[in-house]
């Protein structure tokens, strides 16, 4: 299982879809899904921060999952705790660090401290970073920066030709991240071909993966095919 691979990206960002239609399969209710989708993250990272990739990017809920039965929601909304409570000793240990993107203020206030708890205790980590998109969307990301640098133009602290790419990258969620704001790689699972709102702007020049398998399948070895075809593609990013 350890190919050479001639260049590892340094962010990878993952739609985590399938677990509904793997918990389905099972008879099984579509929750029992999700929580066999948090053993893939756990295994997932394990293997990127071996691997020395610098980010990972989760889309965990997006700002149109609300629209999902309130039992679901209320089901995902537990996930973090969950998660934290049997794996953050271990991320630490590790040397890794936990953050968000999106607006987690609108979350329920238990998990909004769970996040906000795992994100102080890991914050001196140095290693690989786990980035969950929580309460995220593309377009949402976009309007707020647009608010923020339109309001900035109003005081007369910005010119509108001012405005290029990097500035308004400072406005998004990711400004953090600097020069790897932008996943090199971004995989989809399960057979959907299509960004659904994740990482709009950011992906711009993106290797785009696309597998059949379910998230809760999703293994070390699929991981690694992912990087081995990313490892072959000819990034030109516009240029020849
Ligand atoms: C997509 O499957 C998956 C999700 C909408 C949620 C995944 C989220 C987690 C595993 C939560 C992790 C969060 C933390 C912070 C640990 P789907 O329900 O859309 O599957 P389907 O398309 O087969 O119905």
């Amino acid at each position: 299982m350890s190919k050479e691979l001639q260049t590892i990206p340094q962010h990878v960002a993952i739609i985590m879809d399938g677990n509904g239609r793997w918990a389905k399969k099972r008879l099984m209710p579509r929750v029992a899904g999700h929580k066999r989708g948090v053993e893939t993250i756990k295994r997932i990272t394990k293997y990127a921060n071996s691997k020395g990739i610098k980010l990972i990017t989760l889309y965990a809920f997006s700002t149109e999952n609300w629209g999902r039965p309130q039992d679901e929601v209320n089901f995902l909304m537990k996930l973090p705790g969950d998660f934290f409570s049997s794996f953050l000793p271990e991320l630490i240990e590790n040397n890794c660090r936990v953050e968000c993107i999106g607006d987690i203020t609108k979350l329920p206030e238990d998990t909004q401290n769970i996040l906000n708890k795992a994100i102080a205790e890991s914050a001196h980590c140095t290693g690989l970073v786990l980035n969950f998109a929580i309460n995220y969307g593309g377009q949402q990301e976009m309007i707020q920066a647009i608010q923020a640098i339109s309001q900035k133009v109003k005081e007369g602290a910005i010119e509108i030709d001012q405005i290029d790419e990097a500035l308004v990258e400072d406005y998004l969620f990711t400004a953090r991240y600097g020069a790897i704001a932008k996943p090199d790689l971004v995989i989809r699972t399960s057979g959907e071909q299509r960004l659904s709102n994740f990482l709009l702007w950011q992906s711009a020049y993106s290797e785009l993966y696309f597998t059949d398998v379910l998230w809760p399948d999703f293994s070390e070895k699929d991981f690694e095919e992912a990087l081995v075809a990313f490892s072959n593609r000819n990034r030109r990013f516009g240029k020849v």
